[in-house]
């Protein structure tokens, strides 16, 4: 039976060792549409995408792309076959150059001289396309900030060729305005006729964009749905299998004692004159532009980067804090933003990772005990994984996310902060974490969360600060904090 659809897979199944990660799941795209893929961390989404990649290979099912059943499976095939997927984890050189990135595949296959001249002009070309020609073909990818990392992601794929274009979660690293112009940017692939899959926990983006959405719900398929059709609420309840009536669960915010006091704290590259109080019990927002300065002023609290003028004040006396040993020792928690770099210990198991602080604390380990602990602190913030012993670089995407932050759990801090702490991490989950914040702040617990979504910081924080450009422009009271209010801070109007 002809049809349009140009990607087809169907009764597609995978598993890993023990874990079921695909059952008879199916994805048919129309030609030209942008179809999202949904669902909770762990649901399956990026193993269907590395399937349709040729990354991974499929333990059943079919794969037709434009009418040809795919019969081989390797990367290059299904490039050849015109499907690229831009990876929630980047897979650029980033020694080479932006040009170099753009046709890697060329270069390596061709054999012949390479015309450097010609390489670079055709890079730019590309760019320009896209509408990113500032971007220099000769810079290095590895000195791009991670937005424009993606652009070069993306020309890559187009200098292939490619008719699918596959994105897994490419705002999760994005800010606000980086995010509304790959969005721009996609609608516009769209019209010059590429198909686009595109995943995203995001659903604002999904209902901005996608013209159909399927649902995979525990490796499974759950339906495929018109977007027009739906309300974010059924699709939430397709995608958790619960109604979800409140993303952002109630707190009595009763704050106690001040118990940190920063004072025009500055460090040598971008943090200016920073001053500001948390209270026990508190939930203060950092909201800005990425490299407004909000990290680099939490790294030089918790004793990562240097200060270079500045007093901290904790609990009413004096601290210098060198090390994060010397923060956690205090009873300070970071986690950081970005979990492959600095959250995790990512070819250790999920017990080392979860209980990395705790032992750190508690001096001897008691192997009964530590496992038990992990798994309690697990099942709290509704991880899914196999086995305690497992990799943590086997589980998905979110529920990595949920390891680096279930470590802070176990010990008592005073102060926490969360730098990003949902990113990558599905709707239901986000609310466990959430509450999993109230609950700490109903201990007593001071918390500093950084984050790029606006709404989180509302539904959260009980007072917000914003960042630019190193310096604090301004602090906004719950009455007050508003999409609006916040975006004139951060962009100094
Ligand atoms: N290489 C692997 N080895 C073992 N298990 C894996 C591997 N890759 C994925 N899995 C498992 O397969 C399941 C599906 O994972 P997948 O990464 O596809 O989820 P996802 O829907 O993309 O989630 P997220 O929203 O968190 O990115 C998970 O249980 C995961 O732990
Ligand atoms: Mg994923």
């Amino acid at each position: 039976m002809p049809s349009n659809y140009i990607v087809e897979m169907n009764h597609i199944s995978k598993h890993f060792g023990g874990v079921k990660a695909l059952e008879n799941v199916h994805l048919n795209v129309v030609e030209g549409e942008i179809h999202a893929l949904i669902g909770e961390n762990g649901a399956g989404k990026s193993t269907l995408m590395k399937i349709l990649a040729g990354a991974y290979t499929k333990d059943e099912g079919t794969i037709i792309i434009d009418g040809k059943e795919a019969t081989v499976f390797s990367p290059r095939s299904m490039i050849d076959m015109g499907v690229s997927v831009i990876y929630q984890e980047f897979m650029l050189a980033p020694d080479l150059t932006v040009a170099e990135n753009i046709f890697i595949d060329k270069l390596s296959n061709s054999g012949l001289m390479i015309n450097w001249k010609d390489l670079k002009r055709r890079a730019k070309e590309q760019l320009e396309k896209i509408g990113f020609g500032h971007i220099s073909p000769d810079k290095k990818v590895g000195e791009l900030s991670v937005a424009y990392q993606q652009i070069v992601e993306i020309c890559k794929c187009l200098a292939k060729d490619s008719k699918v274009l596959v994105f897994d979660e490419p705002t999760a690293v994005l800010t606000h305005s980086e995010t509304e112009k790959l969005l721009e940017l996609i609608m516009r692939l769209k019209k010059s006729g590429v198909t686009i899959v595109y995943i995203s926990h995001r659903l604002e983006e999904l209902f901005a964009i996608s013209d159909k959405i399927t649902v995979l719900k525990d490796g499974k398929y759950v339906d495929t749905v018109e977007t027009s059709c739906m309300t974010k609420e059924e699709l939430v309840t397709l995608m958790v299998g619960r109604e979800i009536s409140q993303l952002f669960p109630e707190r009595d915010s009763e704050f106690g004692e001040e118990i940190l006091k920063v004072e025009n704290l500055s460090t040598a590259d971008l943090v200016k004159d920073v001053s500001f109080t948390l209270r026990k019990g508190e939930v203060l927002g950092f909201s800005g532009l990425v490299g407004s300065g909000r990290t680099e002023t939490m790294r030089a609290i918790f004793g990562i980067d240097r200060k270079t003028s500045g007093k901290i004040t904790y609990f009413n006396e004096e601290v210098n804090i060198k090390s994060p040993k010397q923060a956690i020792k205090l009873g300070i928690g970071l986690l950081p933003e970005d979990r492959k770099k600095q959250g995790l210990l990512l070819q250790q198991s999920i017990r080392i990772n979860t209980s990395l602080v705790f032992q750190q604390t508690d001096g001897v380990i008691n192997h009964q005990k530590e496992k038990k602990q992990v798994v309690e602190l697990l099942a709290q913030i509704a991880t899914k994984y196999g086995s305690t012993e497992d990799n943590v670089d086997s589980l998905s995407g979110g529920n990595q996310q949920k390891v680096a932050l279930a470590k802070w759990l176990a010990i008592d801090t005073k102060v926490i902060i969360l730098d990003e702490p949902t990113r990558g991490v599905d709707v239901g989950a986000k609310t466990e974490i959430y509450k999993i914040i109230n609950k700490l702040s109903e201990q007593g617990v001071g918390i500093i969360i950084i984050s790029s979504e606006m709404a989180e910081i509302i539904g959260t924080c009980d007072r917000v600060i914003v960042m630019r450009e190193g310096e604090i422009a301004g602090e906004l009271p719950k009455d007050q904090m508003s999409e609006n209010n916040m975006i004139k801070l951060a962009m100094g109007v």
